[in-house]
């Protein structure tokens, strides 16, 4: 297994999206938060052997990263098509040798469902709901990741523990682990007023076998 800041350097080359859109929250995930995800991940077990899913795969950050490991096959669900061909583009750029597939799809009537065969994993940076006005739209993710995983990894706002724990347990789920990152937004939209903007986020390992 490679080291954490290993597979920081190789997801530094993937590209951005080409044109945003402020309503999907089209905020690419860094690659030094990606790669914490999949090597935590990676440590836990989740990953080797495993089939992958990064349900908003966006310009594919964390699909890539988990493709760079040793996974049975990853599986990128994005419902934007440019994104898709951007993280397909991604794939060549960053040069990954295990099975990725690219589904367009929207993760509220998931088309996948989960490897019987295997263990599948789900990592995912869904919209926080800053768009929308919705407080925790990313429970449309962690819903659909509760339907195919057996483990999830998700990265919501700083402060979504409770939620998060208490949305499992009512959906046959049991979190496990949780760890604070801060992560650099770039300025993309007109509404941002600075350059960069740092964003206190968690991360939280759920499995759904309870
Ligand atoms: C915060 S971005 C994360 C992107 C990705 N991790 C990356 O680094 O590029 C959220 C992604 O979810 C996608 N998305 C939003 N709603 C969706 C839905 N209902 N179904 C599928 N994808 C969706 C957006 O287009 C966007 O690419």
């Amino acid at each position: 297994m490679s080291t954490r800041s290993a597979l920081e350097t190789q997801l530094a080359v993937v590209a951005g999206f080409d044109d945003p859109s402020a309503a999907l929250e089209q905020y690419p995930t860094p690659p030094g938060l990606a790669a914490s995800v999949v090597h935590d991940a990676d440590l836990r077990g989740d990953v080797e052997g495993a089939t992958v899913v990064d349900l908003g795969a966006g310009t594919g950050m964390l699909a890539l990263g988990a493709a760079l490991r040793a996974p049975t096959r990853v599986v990128g669900v994005e419902l934007d098509p440019a994104a898709l061909a951007t993280a397909r583009d991604n794939r060549r750029r960053v040069g990954v040798d295990a099975a990725v597939g690219w589904v367009r799809a929207d993760v509220t009537r998931l088309p996948v469902v989960g490897d019987g065969d295997r263990q599948t994993t789900v990592l995912t940076n869904p919209p926080f709901g800053a768009q929308r006005d919705a407080v925790h739209a990313d429970r449309e993710f962690l819903a659909a990741a509760g339907a195919v995983a057996d483990v999830s990894y998700s990265v919501h706002r700083a402060g979504s523990r409770e939620f998060v724990a208490s949305f499992a347990a009512d959906h046959g789920g049991r979190l496990t682990a949780s760890y604070a990152a801060t992560i650099d937004l770039d300025r993309q939209f007109a509404f941002h007023e600075a350059d960069s903007e740092a964003v206190d986020v968690e991360v939280h390992r759920v499995a759904w076998d309870a």
